[in-house]
């Protein structure tokens, strides 16, 4: 199957991301969000760095507005009723995504694939709520996804084959390379990298360095574009602690204790850049 239109539900930092690449490589996009404030929001984000790349000679006006063009706003789920393929990109809750993935499963075509961006959620088990469980996916872009080359593309164990070579096409059509992985807790990405941060944010609790110092280390140490502390305020500490959650509880292994440092920042609504204060605070 050939993917001509998406509709990409969750106008945040990677929905509005998803919602870019697409249009910039022509597909048609279908942008959803609960409310006007935040797909404005997500719509002023995309506008922003194509304009950057207008800045920079990557492209030009008339293409910029093209792009933009190619990107409605909707808020109304039932709109997905002429979409191929669906990414869904709402917060990392399993009960708000099932929630979303049975209103999709009754709403879009009987074609369409469903893909989830979930960093470390079951994809067998959202799967399960559906009945297309071998048209449902991980399709797992990184932040910030107009930058990222990596698509991490998983499996769930009812995943049919022709599901996967469609995302995996699609992903190529985007310029990303996709990397084929099976559904475990936190898929590779996530249970490789959130361990060091958690770790990092231990190094804090314990008074072994100041945030800073900790992020200097990895930076100048070992080449890390950002430290660990940067990153995790960049990612959301609300989606670092909820896949913590999910590696504590999937492999039952206290070696993925969510730091009880991490925990206090979440309840105290410090979340990171998006809420304008985490390890460090934001204008
Ligand atoms: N959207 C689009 N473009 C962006 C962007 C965004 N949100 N943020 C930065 N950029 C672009 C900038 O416009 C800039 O482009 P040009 O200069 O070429 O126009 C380019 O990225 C580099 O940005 P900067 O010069 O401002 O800063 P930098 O050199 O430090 O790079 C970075 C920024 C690319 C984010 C780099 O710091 C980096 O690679 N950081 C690590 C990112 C990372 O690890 N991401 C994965 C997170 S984990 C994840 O996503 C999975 C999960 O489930 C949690
Ligand atoms: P975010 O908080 O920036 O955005 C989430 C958006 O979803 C919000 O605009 C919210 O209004 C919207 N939303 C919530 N419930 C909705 C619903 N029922 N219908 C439509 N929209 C709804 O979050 P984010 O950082 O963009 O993360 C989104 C997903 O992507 C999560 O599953 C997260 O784990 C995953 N992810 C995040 C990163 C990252 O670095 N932040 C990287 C890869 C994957």
């Amino acid at each position: 199957m050939t993917i001509k239109n998406v509709m990409v539900i969750g106008a945040g930092q990677m929905g509005a991301g998803i919602a870019q690449v697409f249009a910039q490589a022509g597909f048609d996009v279908k942008l959803n969000d609960l409310s006007e404030e935040a797909l404005q929001k997500g719509l002023a984000t995309m506008e922003k760095f194509l304009s950057r790349n207008v800045e920079k000679g990557r492209m030009t006006e008339e293409e910029k507005t093209e792009t933009l063009n190619r990107v409605e706003t909707t808020s109304t789920l039932n709109d997905a009723n002429d979409r191929d393929l669906v990414i869904e990109a709402v917060v990392e809750n399993m009960d708000v995504k099932t929630k979303v993935f049975q209103q999709l499963d009754q709403i879009t075509p009987k074609h369409a694939i469903l893909a989830t961006n979930t960093s470390s959620l079951p994809i067998t088990d959202i799967a399960a709520v559906t009945e297309r469980p071998e048209q449902v996916i991980g399709m797992h872009f990184m932040n910030p996804v107009p930058v990222m080359k990596l698509v991490e593309v998983i499996r769930a164990i009812q995943t049919s084959d022709e599901t996967y070579q469609t995302v995996e096409e699609t992903a190529k059509a985007l310029g990303k390379s996709p990397v084929e992985v099976n559904d475990y807790p936190g898929f590779v990405s996530n249970r490789v990298l959130m361990p060091m941060i958690n770790e990092a944010i231990y190094t804090v609790y314990e008074g072994v360095a100041e945030p800073e110092a900790v992020d200097e280390v990895l930076k100048l140490g070992m080449n890390h574009p950002m430290g660990p502390l940067t990153l995790a305020d960049f990612i959301g500490l609300d989606t670092c602690l909820y896949i913590m959650e999910v590696l504590y509880e999937g492999f039952g292994d206290t070696k993925y204790r969510p730091c009880p440092l991490l925990k206090k920042y979440v309840s105290a609504g410090w979340l990171g850049k998006k809420s304008g204060r985490g390890f460090y605070v934001y204008e």
